[in-house]
């Protein structure tokens, strides 16, 4: 045959892959998050996210640290709140001696550069496991607003760089930047969950913070899987509103998702690859059905490759040391 062009010329060696290979993930990339309990000295593993555990603060720390040295600059924190703190209302979420707030500051302390975002909504705090206030059956959007703005204050006064609100709420991009501003917070940055769906995946996760709803679904805030046009108007709304970085999460099943909203934004984006995504990797790779490093790699990079500029996720301690390698 005689070819105008043969593509394999450019596949044919891995040094002439690696030379134009338009995806490469950096430690930069990640985002940690971590699961933060009372107590002392705990190391808590979670059953449905093998190899991830609930840390009490002080072994917190000790990670913290050990990320920085690996190279991850950026954690997100959740934390677990004790049922006897939980009430309708969340108000141990806005407590300036609760689990976050004490967790930002122990961290800040040891590991001063290290990047700390806050997961902002209710589900932990709440004894009705919703991101909002519950009142006749209902989330009711505004209270819920009000209370996410005093508690984003109240993580940037314990040292948060960004306060991260996972809640799908209408207007609290604007109520958050409203309140930071007003309390002087001119540094603390937003990132903002703007297209959240409404995911099965996010199973593992509520069983490491105990947070299920107790009644019905999160449909009536989280996103419509069915739904394209929504995520790019959600995204756009969120960046007029203030936000510094646009969020979509779940990642695998919304990377159609993920390129949208970075095409239609003129911020940083980021994908949250879930806890059912890290499931299920962990799952497949223990019956011996798939190679979990390669997963991990081809998984990363495919979140990377839709448009996303960083990626928070599970593996991010696995990943650096894999392509250190
Ligand atoms: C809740 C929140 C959830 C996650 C992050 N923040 C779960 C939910 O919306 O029920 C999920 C993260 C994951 O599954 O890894 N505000």
């Amino acid at each position: 045959m005689i070819l105008q062009r043969r593509n394999r010329i450019l596949r044919q060696s891995s040094a002439i892959r690696s030379l134009v290979a338009e995806t490469i993930l950096t430690p930069n990339d990640f985002i940690v998050p971590l699961f933060i309990v009372e107590g002392e000295n705990v190391t808590d593993p979670i059953a449905s996210m093998p190899g991830y555990y609930r840390y009490s603060l002080d072994n917190t720390v000790k990670e913290v640290k050990h990320l920085w040295l690996l190279g991850l600059k950026c954690v997100l924190l959740f934390v677990k709140c004790n049922n006897e703190l939980k009430n309708h209302y969340g108000t141990e979420a806005l407590n300036a001696d609760g689990l976050m707030q004490r967790s930002i500051k122990a961290i800040k302390n040891a590991v001063p550069d290290m990047l700390i975002m806050t997961d902002v909504a209710l589900d932990p705090f709440n004894s009705d496991g919703h991101d909002g206030v519950v009142e006749n059956g209902e989330i009711v959007n505004d209270i819920t607003v009000d209370i996410l703005a005093k508690m984003s204050v109240s993580h940037a006064q314990a040292g948060a760089n960004f306060v991260a609100p996972s809640d799908m709420m209408d207007g609290r991009i604007a109520a958050i930047r409203k309140a930071l501003e007003e309390n002087n917070f001119t540094k603390t940055g937003i990132m903002a969950y703007s297209a959240k769906y409404a995911s099965c995946f996010y199973g593992p996760f509520r069983d490491a913070l105990d947070s299920a709803p107790g009644f019905g679904d999160k449909k009536t805030y989280q996103m419509d899987y069915c739904n394209r046009t929504e995520a790019v108007k959600e995204a756009m709304m969120d960046a007029d509103e203030g936000a510094d970085i646009i969020m979509v999460k779940p990642a695998l099943s919304y990377l159609d998702i993920i390129r949208e909203v970075k095409n239609a934004v003129d911020l940083p984006v980021s994908a949250y690859n879930i806890s059912g995504e890290y499931a299920m990797i962990k799952a497949a790779a223990k019956m011996g059905w798939i190679d979990e490093n390669k997963a991990i790699l081809e998984t990363l990079t495919s979140i990377k490759r839709s448009g996303a500029d960083m990626i928070a996720t599970y593996f991010a301690k696995d990943v650096v040391k894999l392509i250190s390698q």
